[in-house]
């Protein structure tokens, strides 16, 4: 029975690779729904790039919900000098033809995790962790109820991208993060540890365009686009693949290694507002309420990526 997911997400190229590459994994992965958060641009927008892509991959069968417009204190930050304006930047996608859900994606999230069985349902969170917690608050009954997050956030080794100490989705809603750290289900996080080993480079990306695939070629078109920020940034010979390490580590696990450890939030201090503080040498004795991922193998990443994307239209 393939693990039933529903991903919350901001896209954002790297997120829109990520949805590829779950729906090229139906036999893994049931992706019941999606819902758009405000994180690399406006959640209005997200939702509107979440449908492109499922047209893209031929899947308007999946619904599309709108979810929370900004984070739960602070101000919302965005970041289309990463994205672009419109945040799928790279590709001419048409206008999208599926329509929204009109329900809000806060309350999919609690009704979907109610009309299922308990530890049924996997979070994949991909942007900022405003809808789920939001979700927690609403309906606290609920958090016995999620399977696992899975989630892209944070970092420890490799320091912060958007500041020094601290990852863009949980910089940019740091008090949600803090609910979600605490809520006690299962987290497996995705670091900028792990993704920045996951380099797009050019050879990488033409192996997408090489599979002559329409969602091949989009991925190419995005990945073009999506990287020159880090590229001119950091200085590598690719831009760091972050959201679609989520869903490979839900299909292909031994392609990561970390290990269970504490992991707390920064919510109080502005100089490192968003800081994921990760007691990996176990210093503090506090609760491990993390499996924290901390490296990856990038070629395993980049073969399940082609080979999944190419069994889409
Ligand atoms: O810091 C990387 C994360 O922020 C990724 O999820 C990217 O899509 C942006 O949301
Ligand atoms: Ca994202």
């Amino acid at each position: 029975m393939p693990r039933k997911i529903i991903i919350d997400t901001d896209p954002g190229q790297d997120d829109a690779v990520a949805i590829l590459l779950a729906l090229g994994s139906p036999q893994e992965l049931e992706v019941l729904g999606i819902v758009a958060v405000a994180g690399n641009v406006r959640v209005a927008q997200n939702a509107h790039n979440a449908l492109q892509i499922l047209e893209v991959a031929g899947r308007t069968d999946v619904p599309v919900y709108v979810g929370s417009e900004r984070p739960m204190r602070h101000p919302l930050v965005t970041a289309e000098y990463v994205h672009g304006s419109t945040g799928l930047d790279g590709p001419t996608l048409p206008a999208p033809v599926t329509p929204l859900q009109t329900q809000h994606g806060v309350d999919y999230i609690i009704d979907t995790l109610n009309a299922h069985a308990a530890g049924e349902i996997t979070l994949c969170c991909l942007g900022p962790l405003t809808n789920i917690a939001m979700a927690m608050v609403k309906a606290p009954a609920i958090v016995s109820r999620i399977r696992e997050i899975v989630l892209m956030g944070g970092g420890c080794f490799e320091g912060g991208n958007i500041t020094p100490a601290a990852e863009f989705n949980i910089y940019v809603d740091p008090e949600a993060a803090d609910v979600v750290f605490r809520s006690g289900v299962p987290i497996t996080q995705i670091p900028l540890d792990v993704s920045h080993a996951m380099l797009t480079t050019k050879a990488r990306v033409q192996r997408f365009r090489d599979i002559g695939n329409r969602s091949g070629v989009v991925t190419a078109e995005m990945l073009d686009f999506f990287e020159r920020f880090d590229v001119n940034k950091y200085g590598w010979d690719g831009g760091p693949l972050h959201d679609p390490c989520v869903i490979a580590w839900l299909l292909k696990p031994d392609l990561f290694k970390g290990r269970q450890c504490n992991v707390a939030i920064e919510t109080g201090s502005e100089l490192t507002r968003g800081m994921t503080v990760v007691d990996y040498w176990g210093v503090t004795g506090r609760v491990h309420n993390v499996n924290y991922l901390r490296s990856g193998d990038s070629d395993g990443f980049y073969e399940l990526l082609v080979e999944r994307i190419s069994r889409l239209p």
